[in-house]
């Protein structure tokens, strides 16, 4: 089966094409015309999109070799995301389909992202917990098979992608902050400063990123470099408030389970100190990390969703809408 996948819920435009269960091509554009803004506009992501989804799907159907009526279905990201944005690629892909007499699958941009392991390695085996973090999600998910996910935990306040954003603002970085970020840290003391780790109750698989971004945006106040304490020693420490946290979630999350795999998933997991720290914190566990490229938003991990929900017998009609809040379970 050959699925051209579509996604654009926020500032990537993206699409793919997969042929039964590897990925032909994959072509992303992210949009920097908001690194200025220090967000995304939606109004603007919209046109972006409009401009330039045409244009990506012909890239991904050369780069792949595949001809437009070799395509069988296409999937679309139908939510979470931007209202807006979603609408701009599910106008896109109904229309395509409509004219190639083709189906059109709806796919949920969190399930892709967690299915995006599978890309890394096809042999990964249920049961696994995945650690979903993005920009606007944190949930820890025990996944047991396709459709059967259960949340042990989800962020109450800000996204850890959005503690690297906004906290990437203070530091007068610009958008997105995460790798900046991740850059800036790099050869800078960790241990330099110790911002405050949320929700650190024993038992608790929940997450809080809004005090550290408070903390921070305090202490940045009476900051002065020094020779002894840089700037980026701050950053570095204000990463390591956000990866400890997570990977001590990861591992009460493995205990609870009892699982003896996990995976990470969304923007942040592309974070190369996120997955140094939870190697060595969790030697006994099976790790996987999507490929760098398969981390932030695509349209491999959404084609590659779609062929498996198809094969799964799945079947929809054209009239979805867009589902902004769409929840994974
Ligand atoms: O999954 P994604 O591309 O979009 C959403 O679905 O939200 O995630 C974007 C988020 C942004 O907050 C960005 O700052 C963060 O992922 N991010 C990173 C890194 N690369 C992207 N955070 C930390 N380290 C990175 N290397
Ligand atoms: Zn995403």
């Amino acid at each position: 089966m050959i699925v051209l996948g579509i996604e654009s819920s926020c500032d990537e435009t993206a699409a793919a094409i997969c042929r039964n269960g590897k990925i032909l091509s994959s072509v992303v554009s992210s949009q920097l015309i908001h690194s200025k803004f220090g967000g995304v506009i939606p109004e603007i992501a919209s046109r972006e999109h409009e401009k330039l989804l045409n244009q990506l799907v012909h890239e991904s159907l050369e780069e792949s070799g595949i001809k437009k009526d070799e395509i069988d279905a296409i999937a679309v990201t139908v939510g979470p995301g931007l209202a807006g944005t979603l609408l701009t690629g599910i106008s896109f892909a109904k229309g395509l389909a409509l004219g190639l007499d083709i189906p059109v699958l709806p796919v949920n941009h969190l399930e892709a992202h967690i299915f995006a392991n599978f890309l890394a390695d096809p042999s990964l085996e249920y049961p696994f917990v995945c650690l979903l973090v993005s920009g606007g999600h944190t949930q820890l998910w025990l996944i047991e098979k396709m459709n059967h996910y259960t949340l042990l935990g989800e962020t109450r306040d800000d996204a850890a992608g959005e503690a690297f954003d906004k906290g990437a603002r203070i530091f007068g970085l610009s958008y997105p902050g995460g790798p900046l970020i991740e850059e800036e840290a790099k050869g800078g003391n960790p241990k330099a400063h110790h911002f405050p780790r949320g929700l650190m109750g024993k038992e608790s698989l929940e997450f809080s990123f809004s005090g550290l971004k408070t903390s921070l945006l305090y202490f940045m106040d009476n900051f002065q470099e020094s020779d002894s304490v840089k700037k980026r020693d701050i950053i570095a420490s204000y990463q390591k408030a956000i990866i400890d946290t997570l990977v001590e979630k990861m591992k009460r999350a493995i205990q609870k389970t009892n699982v003896k795999t996990c995976v990470i998933a969304g923007g942040v997991a592309a974070n190369k100190s996120l997955r140094e720290t939870l190697e060595s914190s969790l030697p006994t566990i099976r790790i996987l990390f999507p490929d760098l490229s398969y981390c932030t938003d695509n349209a491999a991990m959404i084609s590659y969703l779609g062929e498996l929900k198809a094969n799964a017998g799945e079947s929809w009609s054209i009239d979805f809408g867009v589902k902004p809040n769409l929840k994974l379970a």
